[in-house]
């Protein structure tokens, strides 16, 4: 797609991945809406970003929200390109204790709500935004960017709830590409290994080696402007639709979670 005049809503937007997504589409002359409950750490980005970006502090789980970020892309151009990348990876229990206790059916409503309803929201609104764009002449009207996880495919021991939802971005994604091709949006998702956010940057080097241990190559963790350059590739790529891409290193996945224990 041709990314002049357009904007963007990147949902998760102040984080590792949609910073590095909000910067690189910036860069390209797309206005971009960095929208993340984490106002302060949108603001600030928003600012060293520059005249091409706005902060929006919200939910992708409240449609008040989510209407208000794209109002804001809206300002700033076409609204054209909508990106999830809001959310977390939190060790979660076993389904069951050898002593028998059941997994908190409260955590596993979490990981659903934050990873397969908050993007769904975004998707659901930002198509039906996109219905009212002029078609260019492929037909196309917008793209959507969801992000899944290896752990889609490869899910670990204590993170059940994680690799459910994450499987369950994997699988709407070809699904809304078909839905969605009534009205010309794209839909692909990125799938990606460990990459180095500043959750990772908080986790000792120790957990860090390890984690490097399984990846062949290139060895090291994945760069957050390595998934910025894939979203870029998918938007300006519409052929390529429906899929979902690993990002990995091709990652031998380990059986246990090595995710250190705290959240955010
Ligand atoms: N970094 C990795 O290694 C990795 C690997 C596989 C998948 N992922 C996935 O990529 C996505 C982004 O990960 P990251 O490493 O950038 O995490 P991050 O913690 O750096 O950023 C996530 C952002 O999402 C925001 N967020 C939380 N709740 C939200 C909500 N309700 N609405 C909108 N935004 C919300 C947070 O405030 C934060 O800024 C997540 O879905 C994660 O599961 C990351």
């Amino acid at each position: 797609m041709e990314l002049k005049g357009r904007s963007a809503v990147i949902s998760g937007g102040a984080g590792g991945l949609g910073a590095a997504t909000s910067r690189r589409l910036a860069q390209l002359g797309v206005g971009v809406v960095i929208f993340d409950p984490n106002g302060a750490n949108a603001e600030a980005l928003a600012k060293d970003i520059g005249a091409k970006a706005v902060a929006l502090a919200g939910d992708q789980n409240s449609d008040a929200d989510v209407a208000e970020a794209i109002a804001a892309a809206k300002a700033l151009g076409t609204f054209s390109i909508a990106v999830n990348a809001a959310g977390v990876a939190i060790p979660t229990p076993s389904v069951a204790t050898p002593d028998g206790v059941p997994h908190d059916m409260d955590i596993f409503k979490e990981m659903i709500g934050m990873h397969v309803f908050g993007p769904f929201n975004v998707a659901r609104l930002s198509a039906a935004a996109f219905a009212a764009n002029a078609p260019d002449a492929d037909g196309q009207r917008g793209v959507i960017v969801n992000t899944a996880s290896t752990g889609a495919y490869e899910g670990q021991a204590k993170q059940v709830a994680y690799a459910a939802a994450k499987a369950g971005i994997a699988g709407m994604t070809l699904a809304m590409a078909r839905d969605l091709s009534e009205i010309g949006v794209q839909v692909n998702a990125i799938a990606p290994g460990p990459i180095k956010t500043p959750r990772f940057d908080r986790a000792p080097p120790e957990f860090q080696n390890k984690m490097i241990e399984n990846i062949p190559f290139p060895k090291r963790l994945g760069h957050a402007e390595e998934y910025a350059t894939l979203v870029e590739m998918i938007v300006r790529t519409p052929f390529l639709n429906g899929q979902t891409i690993r990002l990995d290193g091709a990652l031998a996945t380990p059986l246990m979670a090595m995710s250190p224990a705290h959240k955010g």
